[in-house]
């Protein structure tokens, strides 16, 4: 938690909103927040990003947004994901994007009209996505900080695999959706981004035999493995995956590189070869491919869990 930017937030347990009284605790929340140029910080208890260092700004996310932007066909997963949470079934169209990052859900949701809340652990990540204009607050999907049955919709995108208590964390995200609500849990599988792992492991492997990448999103909480923590939080859990998959088509070595220098806190301490030298690395590999065969193509595996 950077000092510089905990000063700019108030306290929300201290202040004097109920989050327990009135018809409908949720939306009067997030009409006050709304309307408040402050943003909100809940720290019941201090919880550090895992890990630590991955979050505290946008920058890591960005390398790999900026990646997946090299997509062909261009696929909206951000879209498809929404997609899955019946939104225009919803009553009111409040939403709730758990782990909002730099807000890339949140400004599909202003686009397509709905009302919103973003909360995350990073403070850092939160000033980033300010410019979505949806209410923020800055807490853990462990300990949110509204009454049950609050929203109709409850997104949890690519973040899960961070939070070491799994099962609280769904019983929360279940907590918090009103009854017949829709609940969209992001995550990837074993075989995403094949190509550039195999790259990666081939470099780290020079140092350190037989290294595996275990990567959180396909190994911890995956598409494989993550029905069974949420299926302890919820009575009906389905996976859906898109029909046609994104493919990353790279002419620029850099993009590799940049990405895989995204995730050196993930993975630096597995091995003493510096994380530095499995970067160029890539992008050295990656650039000889794009020289002979005038492309590097990547596949992304990613799905949702739908929970209700
Ligand atoms: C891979 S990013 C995904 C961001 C966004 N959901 C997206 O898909 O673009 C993971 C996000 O989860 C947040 N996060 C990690 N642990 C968290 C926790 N315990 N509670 C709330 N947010 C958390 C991180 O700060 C980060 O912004």
């Amino acid at each position: 938690m950077r000092r510089h930017d905990n000063d700019a937030w108030t306290a929300l347990s201290t202040h004097s909103f109920s989050l327990s009284s009135g018809p409908d605790p949720a939306m009067q929340l997030i009409d006050q927040l709304a309307s408040s140029p402050r943003r909100w910080v809940w720290q019941a208890r201090r919880v550090s990003l895992n890990p630590r260092s991955q979050y505290e700004t946008e920058s890591n996310l960005r390398a790999r947004q900026r990646f997946w932007e090299s997509q062909r066909p261009r696929f909206d997963f951000f879209g498809w994901a929404l997609g899955l949470a019946d939104l225009r079934d919803s009553q009111d169209g409040l939403v709730l994007d758990v782990g909002c990052g730099n807000g890339a859900y949140l400004t599909e949701l202003t686009s397509l009209g709905h009302r919103a809340a973003g909360i995350d652990l990073s403070f850092g990540m939160l000033s980033a996505a300010r410019s979505a204009g949806q209410p923020l607050v800055n807490a853990d999907v462990a300990r949110l900080p509204f009454s049950n049955e609050s929203f109709a919709t409850v997104l949890a995108p690519h973040m899960l695999y961070h939070v070491e208590d799994r099962p609280t964390a769904a019983r929360e995200l279940r907590r918090v959706l009103r009854p017949g609500g829709t609940c969209v849990v992001v995550t990837n599988g074993r075989e995403h981004m094949g190509a550039l792992r195999k790259l990666i492991e081939e470099a780290v492997r020079t140092e350190t035999p037989d290294w595996e990448m275990r990567n959180p999103s396909t190994h911890v909480f995956s598409l494989e493995n993550g029905a069974e923590v949420l299926r302890q939080a919820f009575a009906d859990v389905s996976l859906v995956v898109p029909e046609d998959p994104p493919t990353v088509v790279l002419t620029d070595g850099q993009i590799a590189a940049d990405y895989v220098a995204s995730i050196a806190d993930h993975y630096q301490h597995q091995t003493d070869l510096p994380w530095a030298d499995v970067v160029e690395h890539v992008r050295r590999r990656v650039e000889e491919t794009i020289g002979e065969e005038g492309e590097f193509r990547v596949s992304g595996v990613s799905g949702a869990f739908v929970c209700r």
